[in-house]
């Protein structure tokens, strides 16, 4: 829900002005460093386009990208609930401890960090994710483990 929000926020933005949809997908790409999936539809809706349209764009800028660029991608939810218990730091020690910084992949290109606006996982939080596996109550232990496991 917190991630529709900060979608319409990104789409009321830019709605009104003359070919809204490349600004907006700029947006997108750099809060959530991709363009999702389940975004395509509701721009679609928004912008009174078809899915085809968002598609085609999305896919002809190679900027723009559909997925994560490493193997394997932590993401960190930036939305409210997380960043009350600390997500901020979190994130500065996690991209400290990685030696990266948000859409940046580590040195040995296996591991990309990406922000995420909430994981459904509040009532946890600080929360993340690593490959599509949920994590509450992240730490930086927590996490420097879980990520040393898939990297090694
Ligand atoms: Fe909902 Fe982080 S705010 S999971």
């Amino acid at each position: 829900k917190d991630a529709e929000e900060h979608l319409n926020k990104i789409i009321a933005r830019h709605v009104d002005r003359e070919g809204p949809l490349l600004p907006i997908l700029h947006d997108i790409q750099a809060d959530w460093g991709m363009i999702p999936e389940a975004a395509q539809p509701i721009l679609a809706q928004a912008l009174n386009v078809t899915r085809a349209e968002i598609y085609g764009v999305v896919s002809f800028y190679h900027d723009f990208r559909d997925h994560p660029s490493a193997p394997h991608v932590l993401r960190l939810c930036r939305a409210e609930s997380c960043q009350s218990m600390g997500a901020d730091e979190l994130a500065d020690q996690i991209c400290k401890a990685l030696g990266i910084s948000w859409h940046e992949t580590t040195a040995d290109g296996k591991l990309t960090l990406e922000p995420v606006f909430c994981l459904g996982l509040c009532a946890c939080a600080p929360s993340a994710e690593l490959d599509g596996k949920l994590i509450g109550r992240a730490s930086k232990g927590k996490i420097e483990r879980l990520v040393a496991g898939v990297r090694a």
